[in-house]
């Protein structure tokens, strides 16, 4: 496993830090802390703090579009332009205050379909589930999840990845980019068979086709080749790191976000930079992250 220069980008004490994604444009990082409802935004360049935004309800992901933001609440996605007001794109059928599966991880494909899961309110029973949110249109694709993860899409478009955390499998669909059509899915990395610790979490595919992988309780972020190999092991400075992205002017800075929420006082005493954005250099660059288009 490799030491090598993880440090901190922006101190924060972060619940449950997650999705990571950078605008070239904007030449800006955008995350959230899932569990406190927030969404962050921060120009490394100018150097100064973040800006963020309240919620007011819990928050799974971040995406980009051309002037602003979508988000996936915990009760719906909202597009929330750079001025003006929110816009509620779609509720989450399986959303019921104090009890029900809110949304989780998700991202753009590049049609510009948001694909956005959800997570078991009991983060155990198969309840959740994987929609797509293409032009309008919301629709349930896969089913039987406990905990929705790692989605990310292979750079020649033939592949989406996802895992449901619970299995420690990440498993990829061959997937159709003009229809958005997925095919069957296979096992592709199974973190059992690899001897590695922790469950699989968010995610980000490099210019080369490997998948970065957050190992959530595994204190790694781990490379996969496009065959599923392990071929990088990267030591985080805490137990969950939770998602990657890849940002900076050059795409080669690798962003890491990290989560508290299973740290008691003591876990806290001794990992504290877990809450943190993280930050790594990388030898591959990164892709650019498609705009939502619908
Ligand atoms: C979820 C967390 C969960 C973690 C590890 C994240 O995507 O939001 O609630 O603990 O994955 O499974
Ligand atoms: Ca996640």
């Amino acid at each position: 496993m490799q030491h090598d220069g993880v440090e901190v980008a922006v101190e924060l004490d972060m619940s449950l830090g997650e999705s990571p994604v950078w605008s070239v444009a904007r030449q800006t990082l955008y995350w959230a802390d899932i569990n406190k409802g927030h969404v962050y935004a921060w120009r490394p360049r100018d150097g100064g703090a973040p800006t963020r935004i309240e919620l007011g309800e819990k928050v799974g992901c971040v995406a980009l579009t051309d002037v602003g933001l979508v988000v996936a609440a915990a009760s719906g996605i909202v597009r929330l332009p750079e001025s003006g007001e929110p816009e509620r794109l779609a509720a989450n059928a399986e959303w019921q205050a104090g009890q029900g599966n809110r949304f989780n991880d998700g991202r753009c494909d590049a049609a510009g379909r948001l694909w956005v899961g959800t997570i078991a309110a009991d983060e155990s029973s198969p309840t959740a589930a994987l929609y797509c949110l293409d032009r309008g249109e919301f629709t349930r694709r896969l089913t039987d999840i406990g905990i929705s993860n790692g989605l990310a899409f292979s750079p020649d478009r033939r592949w989406l990845y996802h895992t449901d955390s619970l299995t420690r499998r990440i498993l990829r669909y061959s997937f159709d980019v003009d229809s958005g059509a997925l095919g069957e899915g296979e096992t592709w990395v199974d973190l059992e068979a690899l001897g590695l610790p922790g469950v699989p979490d968010g995610a980000a595919v490099d210019s080369e086709g490997c998948y970065w992988s957050a190992l959530y309780d595994g204190g790694r972020v781990v490379r996969f080749s496009p065959e599923g190999e392990l071929v990088a092991e990267h030591e985080v400075p805490c137990p969950h790191p939770t998602m990657v992205a890849f940002g900076g002017a050059d795409l080669r800075t690798l962003y890491i976000t990290t989560a508290t929420q299973h740290l008691d006082a003591e876990g806290k005493a001794r990992w504290p930079l877990a809450g943190s954005l993280l930050q790594m250099r990388t030898g591959v660059a990164g892709l650019a992250e498609p705009d939502f288009s619908g």
